[in-house]
């Protein structure tokens, strides 16, 4: 069944830079040919998985995990049902806790280095994690017909409204997470393998809520990162009143702990503010909902970008701004940066201690090897004394929206690079169950689409890419759309959006196709789509940043 549906939207109503613009336009968006719709017939679906080894889509919903196949998004094995028994749901709301909460809610699915799933719930306030067979799809047992589980403290939070995120480098898992019952102790940890956590005496984290993390490697394979994305109290600037600020903190992937100093603890972990600022009128945005990253070049891992998300709340409405960083930009101030003296914690002073040398921060390559470092076990005690106490670099990551839009709140981002050409396209999922498609070329972002997607208005709590397809989640229903390709631009009016990426509108077999060199017009794409005057206000492009 397809849950899409035309509808009418307004473009001159959006993303204009920083203005709400008219709103007398009445263009009709056109039906998207091909999507597919699951309602999936659970509920508090939250987690995705796509496992390109299988094609095979996982989800995790509220008791339930299901497997799908990803390209046409039907049933690949019956559901596996994974509740919290009724003693754990008992002890929970003996504990105070509404009935509501006290489920199997799952919060995280992830592949492991032997193939197994690692699924983890929240498990009536007591987080738990099993192990599903890919191939049979059913939990792992252990002593007959008992479900093997783990602890699931730190991996998830208890309570499970609260965020997190998690990412897998090598079939290894890292997360974010709240690590206690009342959700007010938090770690960031390589949760299996060889276990390392954030260093909880001084302050590294001050009431954290992880947003994303990403893996980014980086030659040689022993430099490695993992970034975190979040916003937390910006202990910097006042003891007193609360600064909510955005972070990115990152651990070296090889790092396994300090010998003495730094045991089971992240030597290699830093963080440094990021900063999301229209440079014209000031306007920070400090609410961080989503990051994704972007390999600009294929196999190139240096060519990443992160693009974020923010939320912002204006008089009487909510604004959502994109705005992209380069990993270029990040890797210079972590590598540069000042170390900011947290003990002293004196507002805004920079470190005045020498910095030592191995630079903290610095995974163990090749470069530090050939100078007898084998791991983070040899690390000098005074580098990793140092490390402990300046977690926070003194210079941010800064950037400028590239969009700004008024009145929508966006809840994911996804991007994906044309190929070809040096532009990208976004695709948006927003708080009402709509996605929309946005292409970027150099510093100027179009709207080319809205599309709303499911028959509930839901917030957009999943977005993943694949083969040319979006595949779109929200808490009860899935959907899969095309995107990629100037054919998914089936009018001649978003055609002409699209030409920046490249499409025109052939008027013999009336398609969206791509334009070859010779066709390449300067004139205006809408042109020839012989629409009347008005319809000119149409066409809208964000005005160009920088
Ligand atoms: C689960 O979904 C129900 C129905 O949409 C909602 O009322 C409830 O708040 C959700 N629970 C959680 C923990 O998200
Ligand atoms: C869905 O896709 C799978 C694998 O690509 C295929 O085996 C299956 O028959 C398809 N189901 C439907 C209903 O198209
Ligand atoms: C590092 O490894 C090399 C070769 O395996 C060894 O000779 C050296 O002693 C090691 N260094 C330390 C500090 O452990
Ligand atoms: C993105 O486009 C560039 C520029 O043409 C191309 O070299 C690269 O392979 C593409 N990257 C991906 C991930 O498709």
């Amino acid at each position: 069944m397809s849950l899409l549906n035309m509808r009418t939207t307004c473009f001159m109503a959006v993303i204009l830079w920083l203005t709400t613009g008219s709103s007398r336009c009445q263009t009709p968006i056109p039906n998207v040919h091909g999507g597919l719709g699951a309602v999936l017939g659970v509920s508090n679906a939250s987690v995705l998985l796509q496992d390109p080894s299988s094609e095979t889509l996982y989800l995790g919903a509220r008791g339930s995990i299901l497997a799908l196949h990803t390209s046409n998004l039907t049933w690949k094995h019956p559901s596996i049902k994974w509740e919290a028994t009724e003693e754990e749901r008992k002890s929970c709301m003996g504990k105070g806790k509404r009935g509501d909460d006290c489920y199997n809610y799952i919060c995280l699915l992830e592949v492991l280095k032997d193939g197994r799933i690692y699924v983890c719930g929240s498990y009536a306030y007591n987080p738990k994690c099993a192990f599903i067979d890919p191939v049979t799809f059913v939990l792992v047992k252990e002593g007959g017909d008992k479900v093997k589980m783990e602890n699931g403290k730190g991996k998830c939070p208890y309570d499970p409204r609260q965020p997190h995120t998690a990412v897998t480098a090598d079939g290894v898992l890292y997360t974010a997470s709240p690590s206690n019952f009342l959700g007010t102790m938090f770690d960031i940890t390589r949760a299996t393998g060889q276990e390392v956590h954030v260093h909880q005496s001084i302050n590294w984290l001050s009431d954290p809520e992880f947003v994303s993390s990403a893996l980014v490697r980086e030659s040689p394979g022993d430099d490695d990162k993992i970034y975190f994305f979040f916003t937390e109290n910006a202990l910097e600037y006042d003891l007193y009143t609360k600064v909510r600020v955005t972070r990115l903190a990152r651990v070296c992937k090889g790092d396994v702990g300090g010998s003495k100093t730094l045991q089971k603890s992240w030597t290699s972990f830093l963080k440094a503010q990021l900063v999301c600022q229209d440079r014209d009128s000031g306007q920070h945005y400090t609410v961080l909902t989503h990051a994704y990253p972007l390999e600009h070049r294929l196999g190139d891992p240096s060519s990443t970008h992160f693009y974020t998300l923010f939320t912002y709340q204006g008089k009487g409405e909510r604004v959502s701004a994109v705005c992209v960083y380069s990993l270029a930009d990040i890797t210079k101030v972590f590598a540069t940066g000042g170390f900011r003296d947290m003990k002293r914690n004196c507002v805004n002073s920079g470190s005045s201690e020498s910095v030592p040398d191995p630079r903290p921060g610095q995974c163990v390559n090749d470069v530090l090897r050939a100078r007898g470092y084998n791991s983070s076990f040899d690390m000098p005690d005074r580098v990793l004394q140092f490390a402990k106490e300046h977690p926070l670099l003194t210079n941010t990551v800064d950037a400028a929206p590239l969009l700004v839009r008024r009145g929508t709140t966006y809840t994911r981002i996804t991007a994906t690079n044309i190929s070809n050409s040096d532009a990208a396209l976004l695709h948006l999922g927003t708080d009402q169950g709509e996605l929309h498609s946005v292409s970027i070329v150099g510093r100027t972002a179009t709207l080319l689409q809205e599309i709303p997607l499911t028959t509930s208005v839901e917030p957009v709590n999943n977005i993943l890419i694949h083969q040319g397809h979006v595949v779109v989640g929200s808490p009860s229903s899935l959907s899969r759309v095309p995107v990629e390709g100037c054919r998914v631009y089936s009018s001649c009016q978003v055609c002409a959006r699209a030409a920046g990426l490249g499409c025109v509108w052939d008027l013999n077999t009336r398609a969206c196709v791509a334009e070859s060199p010779v066709q390449r017009e300067s004139e205006d794409p809408l042109k020839v789509c012989g629409t009347g005057e008005g319809e000119y206000e149409h066409y809208s492009t964000i005005k160009q940043v920088d």
